[in-house]
């Protein structure tokens, strides 16, 4: 079975790998997760390599911070994301930017205001990851009490959605003229007022940044819940996923172009990427000595604290070898703790064995073997509509960036599922997304109506 268009690559980065070992991986890079030339390195590799996307996470609370504890521990600070890609965008042409940022604890105005300034500084190329934060410690740094609750934050991201669209739609696509000595001049005219006010945003706007280059950053969501999936499906241009089989990837895939469809958009403007940990190896033998190596590097209780904090449950009083126990309902995120009590049962999983696979892959897709093996696994999902593209999680840094790079990517190629040149000049044309029209003459006759 073949599909007409390719497949689409990001690159979800994390300073020290996303496997809980990386870091003590002999190879890794040593140095700190505030090292700025690294970040270009990387970067700059991921656009050779034609990648669509680089992608930063974020969480505006210290991740695991519980006092002065003695658990060892990388330097791994986190750049504000946005801070971050703004100054790489100077270095790189091509690839696209998208940067995590809450809408639970941030400002309609100032999210458009940030992200229509990456995309006019990097010509185009912003992506916006929306999240409404699933780990509460974030609450304790904003003064507004308890987490709220997980139908309260997808209610309040879908006004803010809108909010922050349509403050990019307060100027016109070209509000200037020239007077008459030739000085380009603003016709007030072309901007317009938002004017909103709904259960959660009295925003009037205008934006004071013009329309973005591409009219609308990207907007990516990850959530995965129901209410995550109806916001989604509202919202993004790019889903956001984590999941550990084809057939679960394959039904998420289903489900939200349905969902899509049902609100009235077209379901190939929605691209879904799952995320992805290739553990490569020249052989299939050396594959599996580096996960052993990988996973040998992580102690017991650094795994069954990377379990709990993505499980939302303490689980370092249990017996490690004995089963997961009854795990409450959460208020962060939903669908992640679902699939880990799901992956559990389904493979008989004590909790030492669960944790060992948090540690590798976070419940993401897992793929040990050959760069044939990954190129063969990610076609399977590709071509029978499970993804649209992958979010390349390299277990450490950089060789595992590294040898995507050079050893899998040239076999996508080959057999024609992936890019060998970039198709545009802005994120939405590599995507293959339509750029929104241009509506502020719109908001005008809307108030007066
Ligand atoms: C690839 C990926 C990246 C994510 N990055 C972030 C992030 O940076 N910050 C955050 O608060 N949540 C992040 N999430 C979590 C989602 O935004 C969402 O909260 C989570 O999947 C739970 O959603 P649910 O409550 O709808 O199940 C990410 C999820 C995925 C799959």
């Amino acid at each position: 079975m073949a599909r007409n268009e390719k497949l689409k690559l990001g690159l979800f980065l994390f300073a020290h790998g996303h496997h809980v070992g990386g870091w003590r991986h002999p190879k890794a890079d040593p140095s700190t997760a505030m090292d700025f030339s690294k970040y270009i390195n990387w970067v700059q590799t991921a656009e050779r390599a034609l990648f669509d996307t680089v992608f930063l996470a974020d969480t505006p609370a210290m991740m695991g911070y519980k006092g002065a504890n003695t658990q060892e521990r990388p330097y791994s600070g986190y750049f504000d994301p946005v801070t971050l890609l703004s100054a790489l965008s100077t270095a790189t042409s091509h690839i696209g930017l998208i940067a995590t940022a809450t809408t639970t604890y941030d400002e309609p105005y100032h999210i458009a205001r940030r992200f229509a300034s990456l995309d006019h500084l990097s010509g185009g190329r912003a992506g916006w990851n929306l999240v409404t934060s699933w780990v509460e410690a974030a609450s304790l740094n904003f003064g507004r009490g308890a987490h709220p609750d997980h139908v309260i934050r997808y209610e309040r991201a879908l006004e803010f959605f809108k909010v922050v669209t349509g403050l990019w739609d307060t100027w016109e696509d070209d509000p200037t003229y020239l007077d008459a000595q030739g000085r380009v001049c603003l016709d007030f005219k072309k901007v317009h007022p938002l004017n909103h006010t709904g259960k959660h945003f009295s925003v009037q706007g205008p934006l004071n940044v013009p329309r973005p280059p591409q009219g609308h950053p990207v907007v990516v969501q990850a959530g995965a819940s129901d209410s995550g999936r109806d916001v989604a499906a509202q919202s993004a241009d790019v889903v956001f996923v984590a999941y550990p089989t084809f057939e679960e990837a394959r039904d998420f895939y289903q489900d939200i172009k349905q969902r899509v469809a049902r609100h009235g958009r077209n379901p190939d403007h929605v691209k879904i990427m799952p995320g992805v940990s290739p553990i490569i190896g020249r052989t299939q033998e050396e594959a599996e000595q580096l996960l052993a190596q990988l996973q040998n590097e992580v102690p017991v209780h650094e795994a069954v604290q990377a379990l709990s904090t993505r499980i939302d449950f303490d689980l370092s009083l249990y017996p490690v070898d004995g089963p997961l126990p009854e795990i409450p309902e959460t208020n962060g995120g939903k669908s992640r703790q679902k699939l880990l009590v799901e992956m559990a049962k389904r493979d008989n999983l004590n909790i030492r064995q669960l944790a060992q696979r948090v540690a590798t892959s976070r419940g993401f897709f897992s793929i040990v073997g050959t760069p044939e093996k990954i190129a063969d696994e990610l076609e399977y999902l590709f071509v029978n509509y499970a993804a649209d593209g992958f979010n390349i999680m390299p277990p450490y840094m950089s060789d595992g960036l590294d040898d995507f790079v050079n050893l899998v990517v040239p076999i996508l190629q080959q057999r024609g599922l992936f890019r060998t040149g970039y198709e545009g000049q802005t994120l939405r044309e590599n995507l293959g997304l339509p750029r929104p029209p241009d509506r502020a003459a719109q908001l005008d006759v809307q108030q007066a109506a």
